[in-house]
């Protein structure tokens, strides 16, 4: 597959999923209208104070994560690939009258599509890294776009979640499996219709893959924290115990689903 088929592929299949998620109730825009933040609790704490300072969110979806920074007091931009999303990100600022700039780009162009501005913080969420086929060059990227002092925020599910089947308790994808996987489903992650371009390309990285990117990249690794939960019910077998938080039943092994890092570029 070229370069330019699985961008097209991907794009085409995340401008006909905005159309549901925009509709969704699990991405609830009536509610974030209303005044509700997406962003989960221990980001907030983990990122600190936002006040003030150059937020860019890279893969911003419909902007949600991004326009909740605001709402902190962050002067945020937020980039993403699908022009869908970010026609819908932008209607979302203007419904509720936040300050916000969202650009359509490939993460990879990211730095010329900014015009070579630097950022504070960037901030990246879960579900973005499975998008993107070399996580070097993805770090390389982040850290062109980070002003001196500046942090990579990044909270993403773990990789050994993805090898895990439904109930949690086999392995059976292989963790070192670094090629593309193409996938034709016709239905997304969130309620709602059939989609109609069904196909994407994926890859998953594996933890050594993705710090020794960020370290390579010339960032320094500040914190890595590994959690046993997840804030959505990524797998058919955990159970929600929280809000906004699923675990696998009481008694079972200990196992990361998600994490969080920051890396600082120096
Ligand atoms: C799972 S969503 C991120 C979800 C986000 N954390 C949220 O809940 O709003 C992944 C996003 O990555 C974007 N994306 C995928 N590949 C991309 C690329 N190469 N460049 C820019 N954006 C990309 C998709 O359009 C989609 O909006």
């Amino acid at each position: 597959m070229t370069n330019t088929e699985w961008l097209r592929l991907n794009r085409e299949n995340w401008d006909d999923r905005t159309a549901v998620h925009a509709a969704s109730d699990f991405y609830d825009l009536p509610g974030f209208r209303a005044g509700r933040s997406t962003l989960r609790p221990f980001e907030q704490a983990e990122v600190g104070d936002v006040t003030g300072r150059r937020l860019l969110h890279l893969q911003c979806h419909m902007g949600q994560d991004t326009l909740s920074w605001a709402r902190l007091g962050a002067r945020v931009t937020g980039l993403d690939f699908s022009p869908a999303a970010v026609e819908t990100a932008r209607g979302l600022a203007a419904e509720t009258g936040l300050a916000a700039r969202f650009v359509v780009s490939d993460v990879h162009d990211a730095r010329a599509a900014l015009g070579g501005e630097a950022f504070d913080i960037v901030y990246t969420g879960f579900g973005a890294l499975v998008w993107l086929p070399d996580v070097a060059e993805w770090a390389r990227v982040v850290a062109s776009l980070l002003a001196d002092g500046g942090s990579l925020y990044l909270a993403e599910f773990h990789p050994l979640l993805y090898v895990l089947g439904d109930d949690g308790r086999t392995v059976e994808y292989d963790y070192f499996q670094t090629e593309g996987e193409t996938f034709d489903h016709d239905r997304t992650y969130t309620d709602g219709p059939k989609l109609t371009r069904t196909v994407s390309v994926q890859w998953h990285h594996p933890m050594g893959s993705i710090l020794t990117a960020l370290v390579g990249a010339g960032l320094r690794l500040e914190f890595l924290r590994e959690r046993a939960w997840s804030p959505f019910p990524i797998l058919p077998a955990l159970v929600r115990v929280g809000p906004e938080e699923y675990r696998f039943p009481p008694g079972r092994p200990g196992v990361p689903l998600t994490y969080s890092l920051r890396a600082t570029k120096a």
